[in-house]
């Protein structure tokens, strides 16, 4: 899957890419890996805390056999806890070897207009070309206001979308969650204030399941989970209606303007990347292979 491209189109430029998350960077050390990067910042990594384990696995097979294939993901990852300032020495570094590439930052921030603004300068000043927010993880810290507890709230989505697209000089993509009866209504709310594209989806709420030996969930931290992200190819499914639904409401709504939409949600084939495709998709992202490389480490 890595040496594959999907033809990645931005308004009138044809490029090759795949999106690649920013933690996987600090391991594939593979400078002939010709990647395009979807990076997960935010000002202040000295918040985060992230826990070990923090994936749990659904594998497909008889009684969740441990030889199955792993059809489903479940993650309780926060944001990146590497400092930002590495992150944009990356981003720099990137575009200096591939400037022919596209490279999308996906950011995160919390509720806070300066916050937002000195993020979006710094990620600029680096060459970037897109910016894809994230109104989607449904562990990003709510109590902040981050992710999808932005996503889930059109009031809000207005207002931070608002700040965003006055700070930005690059297009901006929305990445949208799946957690949300109707996910039409932040993806037009999105594009109604300036933002060019809608990706989705995002990971789903999720319990993987209860370890019947521990009587603890999965994944189990000192004894204690909490409800995570569900990804990979077992969303599938759900990520082509929501997908589906967005087209549909941008072809419908938004026909006239040159907006964009990037399909995500358990992509293991070429023929899965055709099918978001051919439900209105205008680019497609590919995690699933991500993990398998992260199974090795
Ligand atoms: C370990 C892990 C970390 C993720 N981190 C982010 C993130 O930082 N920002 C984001 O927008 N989405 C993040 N996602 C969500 C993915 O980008 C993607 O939307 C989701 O996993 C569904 O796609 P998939 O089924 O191909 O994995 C993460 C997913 C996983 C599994």
């Amino acid at each position: 899957m890595l040496n594959s491209f999907f033809t990645f189109e931005w308004r009138n430029c044809s490029s090759r890419y795949i999106a690649v998350l920013a933690f996987l960077w600090s391991i594939l050390k593979v400078k002939s890996l010709e990647l395009n990067f979807g990076v997960q910042v935010s000002l202040d990594a000295a918040k985060v805390v992230n826990v070990t384990p923090r994936y749990a696995k659904l594998r497909a097979g008889a009684n969740g056999s441990a030889k199955g294939q792993i059809i489903g993901w479940e993650n309780i990852e926060l944001i990146s806890d590497r400092p930002l300032e590495t992150m944009l020495k990356e981003f720099r570094q990137l575009k200096e070897e591939y400037p022919d590439r596209i490279l999308i930052a996906s950011i995160m921030e919390e509720y806070n207009k300066a916050a937002w603004e000195e993020l979006i300068d710094r990620v600029e000043q680096t060459g970037i070309d897109a910016i894809e927010i994230n109104f989607s993880c449904p562990h990003g810290m709510p109590e902040r206001k981050m992710g999808a507890a932005v996503g889930q709230d059109c009031a809000l989505l207005e207002e931070v979308c608002g700040w965003i697209n006055a700070k930005a000089a690059v297009p901006v993509w929305a990445k949208m969650t799946p957690n949300i009866t109707d996910i039409t209504q932040p993806a037009r709310v999105a594009l109604r204030s300036g933002c060019e594209g809608i990706s989705a989806i995002n990971t789903i709420m999720s319990v993987m399941g209860i370890n019947l030996n521990t009587l603890h969930p999965e994944p189990c931290v000192e004894g204690y989970s909490t409800p995570g992200g569900y990804s990979a190819k077992a969303v599938h499914p759900i990520a082509l209606a929501k997908v589906m639904n967005i087209a549909q409401m941008m072809k419908a709504e938004f026909g006239d303007k040159d907006y964009s939409l990037s399909a995500i949600g358990g992509v293991e084939t070429g023929g899965d990347a055709a099918e978001f495709i051919l439900l209105g998709s205008n680019t497609v992202q590919d995690v699933v292979c991500l993990k398998r490389l992260v199974s090795f480490f």
